[in-house]
Order: structure tokens, then C-alpha cells, then sequence
């Protein structure tokens, strides 16, 4: 069984204060994780020790960096490696955000160099892929999406592919309250899951979980999530809201 996941992304938010504010009100909500739902917090790297020392006691929920750079180490000046990752315990991180993609102009082939070496430091990658609106109105989401996939992902072996954790986010919903309908994300992941069978086969396909992203909220989460190729989400704005994102949590 694939795992269900309700993962936050703080993305550039919170001071130290709200963030321990948020984490302490994380610790103590009642959830109904377990080995096969999960939730995963993305918090800024200044507060990941304070996350994972916050969360410690809350079983099924995990702490994720929100980016990690390409190289092992070296004089790279304000960048973070995987390896510094792995020495924290830091089990998940987001890669190819497209926030990070169009701010920071990360390309498919530099987010495989970041998958390849969060994979070599033990870390679970959660790789982000997703269209502009100007694709999705050309329809053109399809091969777009696919592209993405192959060109970052499509070097591993089965084994390396099964700790992939993809999440589709169309950016035309991203921050903007504008969610794909259930319809249309049912449609794009079933998409991606048929694009990793193709190259993987069915049986690694149907094990790898997809969630969707883009203005997943605790009123729509349930029925997105009930979506038979949906296996949860990856939460920006509502992940900020302990009891928002809670609901989101509950909705798995
Ligand atoms: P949003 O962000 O939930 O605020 O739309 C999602 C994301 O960018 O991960």
C-alpha cells in the first residue's frame, strides 16, 4: 500500500516566535496518523531542529527541509547540502518547487543533480512538477508534466524511484485559491502514475504516492483526496492555520 501523506509547506513564513507558536500547537492536535497516513512539515531550515525537537513525541509526523543544494559541500555561500541534512535526521525534502523553479531559475536538469544527492544522503525526496496556466490553456499539461518527470527523475533505478514522493502542483492554483477540480487532478495523476508505469512498470507505480497542490484547503481536501490517484497533499497557505491544517490532516 502506497502511503497517504499530509504534507505542510511553510514556504518563507513565520518568525521564530510563530513557528514555535504553530509547532507547539502541531504537537498537541489530536490526528489519526498511523504507519500509512503520515504528515510531513516543510519549515525554513532556521527552525528545523526546533521542529523535529517539537514533533519528536508525535509518531507519523515527520520534518522536511524545503530545498537542498546540488553540491556535497564546499564554498557555496548561503546554500544548504544534503549531507547537513542527513546529519540533523531530516528524512524528507521538497525538491523543484516551481517556486523555486521560476524564482531561482532551477531547471529539470539541475533538480535531477538535487535528487541524486538528496538520494545519496538518505534523505526522501518530495518533487514537485506542474504546468503554467498558458500550458494547461494550450493543453499541453500533459506532455509538459511528463517532460518534467523524465528529464529529473527518469535516471533512477526502481529502488530509487520507490523513495520518490511526487506532488503535481499546477501553478495556476498555487497561492491563488483557484483549486484544480477533483476532476482535473484525478485526471493529471492518474496521468503521471500511467507515465511511471510506462518507464517502471505497474507495480512500482501503484506504489509511489502523487499529492496534489494548489490552494488545498481543510473545506476541499476530503474530496480531493478521495480521488483514486490522489494520495493527499502538499499544503502551502493552510499549512500555516494548527487547525486548518489539522482538518487537512483528518481529511486523509
Ligand atoms: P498553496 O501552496 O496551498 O498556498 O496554494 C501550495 C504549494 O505551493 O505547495
Amino acid at each position: 500500500m502506497r502511503k497517504k501523506i499530509a504534507a505542510a509547506n511553510w514556504k518563507m513564513n513565520c518568525t521564530l516566535q510563530q513557528a514555535e507558536d504553530l509547532l507547539n500547537k502541531l504537537a498537541a492536535v489530536e490526528t489519526h496518523l498511523s504507519n500509512e497516513k503520515i504528515s510531513i512539515i516543510g519549515v525554513p531550515y532556521p527552525y528545523l531542529l526546533l521542529a523535529k525537537e517539537k514533533l519528536q513525541t508525535k509518531e507519523n509526523m515527520f520534518v522536511a527541509a524545503q530545498n537542498c543544494y546540488t553540491k556535497k559541500s564546499g564554498a557555496y555561500t548561503g546554500e544548504i547540502s544534503a549531507e547537513m541534512l542527513q546529519s540533523m535526521n531530516i528524512p524528507f525534502v521538497i525538491i523543484g518547487h516551481s517556486e523555486r523553479r521560476e524564482y531561482f531559475n532551477e531547471t529539470n536538469a539541475m533538480l535531477a543533480e538535487k535528487i541524486n544527492i538528496a538520494l545519496e544522503y538518505k534523505l526522501q525526496p518530495i518533487f514537485c512538477c506542474g504546468e503554467a496556466l498558458s500550458i494547461r490553456e494550450a493543453g499541453s499539461q500533459n506532455s509538459f508534466v511528463e517532460n518534467q518527470l523524465k528529464e529529473s527523475l527518469f535516471h533512477l533505478s526502481e529502488e530509487q524511484i520507490l523513495q520518490i514522493v511526487i506532488a503535481y502542483e499546477p501553478i495556476w492554483a498555487i497561492g491563488t485559491g483557484k483549486t484544480a477540480s477533483n476532476e482535473q487532478a484525478q485526471e493529471m495523476h492518474q496521468h503521471i502514475r500511467n507515465v511511471l508505469a510506462n518507464k517502471y512498470g505497474t507495480s512500482v507505480a501503484e506504489k509511489i504516492s502523487i499529492l496534489y497542490g494548489g490552494s488545498v484547503k481543510g473545506n476541499n481536501a476530503k474530496e480531493l483526496f478521495a480521488q483514486k490517484d490522489v494520495d493527499g497533499g502538499l499544503v502551502g497557505g493552510a499549512s500555516l492555520n494548527a487547525d486548518e491544517f489539522t482538518t487537512i490532516i483528518n481529511s486523509l
